[in-house]
C-alpha cells in the first residue's frame, strides 16, 4: 500500500537528527519524537505495567506548556501524550488543552495519545478531534476474561465494548486509529486476526511484555511482572501466527528498551538503558539539551524500529 510504501522510505531516510554542533563539536540528539507521560495515575491495575502510580504529580497546565515549547524549539516534531491513563486528570481537559496547543500553536506535525480507552467520551472528540492525529488504543486481548485477568478493566466496564465505540468515533471525527497490544503469558497463544481485521487500524503495535526495576520488577515496585514475561521465541511465534495482518509492528525487548524518548510527570528525560527509568533533571530546570544528555536515547534503534512514519493524519491516504 502507499502507506506501507512510503514508511519503508522514510525508515531509509538519513538521519537528520545527530548534529555536531558549538566548538567542541560534540553529538547533539534532537527530541524529533517525545513521549510526555504526564500522569502516573490510573483506573485500569495491568498486572505487567510499566509505568505505574508512584506519585500522583501533574505540572500546572502552563508549565506543562512551557516545557511542550521548548521541546518545539529543541527540534520535536512528534508528541505523544501517555500515562498513566491520560484521559483521567480533570476527566480529560487538561489532556485536550496541551493536544490543542500542540497542534494549533506550536503546530507540531504528529500529535497522538496512548489510552486505554475507558475514560473517552465523545464529547472530548466533538471538542478536541481536530488537534489530533492518532489514538491509540489498548487492547491485549478480545477475550474479556483474560483483560479481567491481567488487570486490563475497570469494575464492571467491558475493554472491548468501549474498544470498539472508541473506535468509531475516531472514524467519525477523523483521528486515526491505531491498536497497542502487550504480549504476554496470558494472550500468548491467542488468534485475534479477525479481532484486528474488522477493527483495521493504521498501525498495530505489539509489544513483547518488558520488565523495568523500580516499576514493575524488583524490589520497591509496585507492580511484579515476572510471572506475564514470555520468551524471544514464544513472542516469535505470536508475530508468525499473525503474519498476514499488514499493519503489523513488532516491538521485541530489545528493540523497544532504549528506543523511545520518554518524558516523565516532571518533563524529566527516563533513561531506560539500565533496565530501570533513570531520570534526568528536568527541562523545565536545565533546558532541553543539558537534560537530553542523560535520556539513553539509542537513535539508531529509534529509526530502526521504525519510529520515523508518517505521523501526521494530513500525509495518510486513508479511508475514513
Ligand atoms: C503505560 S501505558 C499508558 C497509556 C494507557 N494507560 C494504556 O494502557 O494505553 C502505555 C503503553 O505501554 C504498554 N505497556 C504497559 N506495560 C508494558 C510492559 N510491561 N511491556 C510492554 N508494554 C507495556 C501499554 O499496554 C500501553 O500500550
Ligand atoms: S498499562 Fe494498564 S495499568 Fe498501566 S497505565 Fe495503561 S491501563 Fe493503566
Amino acid at each position: 500500500s502507499l502507506l506501507q510504501r512510503n514508511e519503508t522510505e522514510r525508515r531509509n531516510e538519513s538521519k537528520q537528527s545527530t548534529g555536531q554542533r558549538g566548538p567542541h563539536r560534540v553529538q547533539v540528539t534532537t527530541p524529533r519524537s517525545v513521549n510526555y507521560h504526564f500522569t502516573r495515575q490510573c483506573n485500569y491495575k495491568c498486572g505487567f505495567c510499566f509505568h505505574t502510580a508512584k506519585t500522583s504529580f501533574v505540572l500546572p497546565i502552563e508549565e506543562a506548556k512551557r516545557g511542550l515549547q521548548l521541546l518545539k524549539q529543541a527540534g520535536m516534531e512528534k508528541i505523544n501524550f501517555s500515562g498513566g491513563e491520560p484521559f483521567l486528570h480533570q476527566r480529560g481537559v487538561f489532556l485536550g488543552e496541551m493536544v490543542r496547543y500542540c497542534k494549533q500553536e506550536l503546530e507540531l506535525p504528529s500529535v497522538s495519545i496512548v489510552s486505554n480507552g475507558s475514560m473517552i467520551k465523545e464529547s472530548w472528540f466533538q471538542q478536541y478531534g481536530d488537534y489530533l492525529d492518532i489514538l491509540a488504543i489498548s487492547c491485549d486481548s478480545f477475550d474479556e476474561e483474560t483483560n479481567r485477568a491481567i488487570g486490563r478493566t475497570q469494575g464492571r466496564k467491558s475493554h472491548l465494548d468501549n474498544l470498539y465505540k472508541v473506535r468509531n468515533w475516531c472514524r467519525m471525527y477523523k483521528v486515526a486509529f491505531k491498536i497497542n497490544s502487550v504480549i504476554n503469558t496470558f494472550n500468548v497463544h491467542e488468534d485475534m486476526i479477525e479481532h484486528i481485521a474488522s477493527l483495521n487500524p493504521v498501525r498495530w503495535k505489539v509489544f513483547q511484555c518488558l520488565l523495568i526495576e523500580g516499576e514493575n520488577a524488583g524490589g520497591n515496585s509496585l507492580r511484579e511482572a515476572e510471572k506475564f514475561v514470555i520468551s524471544d521465541q514464544e513472542f516469535q511465534d505470536f508475530l508468525d501466527r499473525h503474519r498476514s495482518i499488514e499493519c503489523l509492528v513488532p516491538e521485541s525487548n530489545q528493540k523497544m528498551r532504549d528506543s523511545y524518548l520518554i518524558l516523565d510527570e516532571y518533563m524529566r528525560f527516563l533513561d531506560c538503558r539500565a533496565g530501570r527509568k533513570d531520570p534526568s533533571k528536568s527541562i523545565l530546570d536545565v533546558g532541553v539539551e543539558e537534560a537530553i544528555k542523560f535520556s539513553g536515547f539509542d537513535e539508531k534503534m529509534f529509526l530502526k524500529r521504525g519510529g520515523k512514519y508518517i505521523w501526521s493524519k494530513a500525509d495518510m491516504k486513508l479511508d475514513w
